[in-house]
C-alpha cells in the first residue's frame, strides 16, 4: 500500500484509496480504520499483512488453489520480467494516459483518478501503469487497482508493486467500485463482466480489452498442440459487451519473438496449457534452444454508450 500515517489509532492513506470502494455485503461507501476496510453498518474486512484486501465474502471464499498456480504464476513473471511483452505494456501505458487526457469535464480536480485491472494476474500491467503515470502526471495522483480471485497472485503483486493497491475478488461476480468511480478499466486475457463495467466506469472513461490477434503464436500452437484461439475472438468480445459499450477503436500490434527454451518451456507454463502438457510435449519442450515465433495483439477500446 501506498504511504500511510496513523493518527489515533486510523490509518490514514495518503491517498485515500478507500474513496472508490463499496462494501461487498451492502455497496455503502467503505472507509479504513486501522487494518480494516468498514463500512456503516459495520461490514468489516481485513487488510492482510502483506497489504492487499481480500473482498471474497467468507460464504464464497475460494480453496487455495483458485485461478492460476503459483507454477504458473513464477513462469508468468519469470516470462514478463524479460521484456517479452514489453511493447504491449508500453502501448497500455500510452493508451491510460491518453483516455485520462481525453475525459473532458469528467475528473473532479481534487479527487484522484481511478484506473483499475481486472484480471490482474501478478500486477505486471497495472503496477508499471501506477509507475508509469506516478512519473508521467506528477504532481496528479491517479490510483491503481488491481483485482484478481488468485490470493496467490495478489500477494505476489502486492510485494512487487507496493505504490499500486490489489484486491482479491471475483470480477465475474461484482466489482467493488463506487458505481462510475473509475476513469480507465483495463481488461488484458481476462475474464469481462460487461454490467458491472458499465456500472462502475465514468461516463466518459474508456475500457480497453486486450486480446491475442489470430496469429499470436501460431508455429508454436501449431507445432506443440497448444491450446487455439477461439474463432472471430475480436466480434464475440465486442458482441458480450454491446449491450452496454460500443467500440470506439482498436490496435494491432504484432512483432517477432526468438525465445530461449527455458522462455518457450516459461510462455507455455503460465497459460492454461499448463493443465494440459503430455509427457511426450515436455520432452520435445527440453530439448529446444531457442526457436522465433509471433506475438500478436489486438488492444480494444471501448466506451459506454
Ligand atoms: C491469463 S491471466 C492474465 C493476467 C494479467 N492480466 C496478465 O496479462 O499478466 C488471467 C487472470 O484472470 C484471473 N481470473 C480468472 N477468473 C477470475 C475471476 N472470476 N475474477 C477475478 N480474476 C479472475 C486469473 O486468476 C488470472 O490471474
Ligand atoms: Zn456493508
Amino acid at each position: 500500500m501506498a504511504d500511510r500515517a496513523i493518527v489515533g489509532g486510523d490509518v490514514i492513506g495518503t491517498d485515500d484509496f478507500t474513496r472508490f470502494l463499496i462494501c461487498p455485503v451492502c455497496s455503502a461507501p467503505l472507509t479504513q480504520v486501522a487494518t480494516t476496510l468498514r463500512c456503516p453498518q459495520t461490514h468489516s474486512f481485513d487488510i492482510a499483512r502483506e497489504g492487499y484486501i481480500n473482498l471474497l465474502l467468507a460464504k464464497r471464499k475460494q480453496p487455495a488453489t483458485v485461478g492460476d498456480t503459483k507454477e504458473m504464476l513464477q513462469a508468468r513473471r519469470r516470462f514478463l520480467e524479460r521484456g517479452y511483452y514489453q511493447p504491449l505494456l508500453e502501448i497500455m501505458c500510452k493508451q491510460v494516459c491518453e483516455s485520462l487526457d481525453n475525459i473532458p469535464g469528467g475528473r473532479v480536480a481534487a479527487l484522484p483518478d481511478c484506473v483499475v485491472e481486472v484480471g490482474c494476474g501478478d500486477g505486471y500491467y497495472i503496477g508499471q501503469v501506477q509507475h508509469f503515470l506516478n512519473n508521467q502526471l506528477k504532481p496528479r495522483h491517479v490510483c491503481c487497482f488491481g483485482v484478481d480471485i488468485s490470493k496467490e497472485a495478489v500477494k505476489q503483486a502486492v510485494k512487487r508493486y507496493p505504490a499500486a493497491h490489489f484486491i482479491v475478488a471475483d470480477v465475474k461476480r461484482k466489482l467493488f467500485f463506487a458505481s462510475g468511480s473509475v476513469q480507465v478499466l483495463l481488461n488484458i486475457f481476462a475474464p469481462r463482466q460487461a454490467t458491472e463495467f458499465g456500472r462502475v466506469l465514468a461516463r466518459r472513461g474508456r475500457l480497453l480489452v486486450v486480446i491475442p490477434g489470430p496469429d499470436h503464436l501460431s508455429n508454436l500452437r501449431a507445432n506443440f498442440n497448444l491450446i487455439g484461439i477461439e474463432d472471430n475472438k475480436q466480434q464475440r468480445v465486442s458482441a458480450q459487451l454491446a449491450e452496454i459499450f460500443h467500440l470506439t477503436g482498436e490496435q494491432h500490434l504484432a512483432y517477432d519473438l526468438t525465445l530461449t527454451g527455458e522462455a518457450l518451456f516459461d510462455l507455455i507454463q503460465m497459460t492454461p496449457n499448463y493443465w494440459h502438457l503430455s509427457e511426450d510435449t515436455r520432452n520435445r519442450l527440453s530439448t529446444i534452444e531457442s526457436v522465433v515465433t509471433q506475438a500478436s495483439f489486438t488492444i480494444l477500446q471501448f466506451s459506454r454508450s
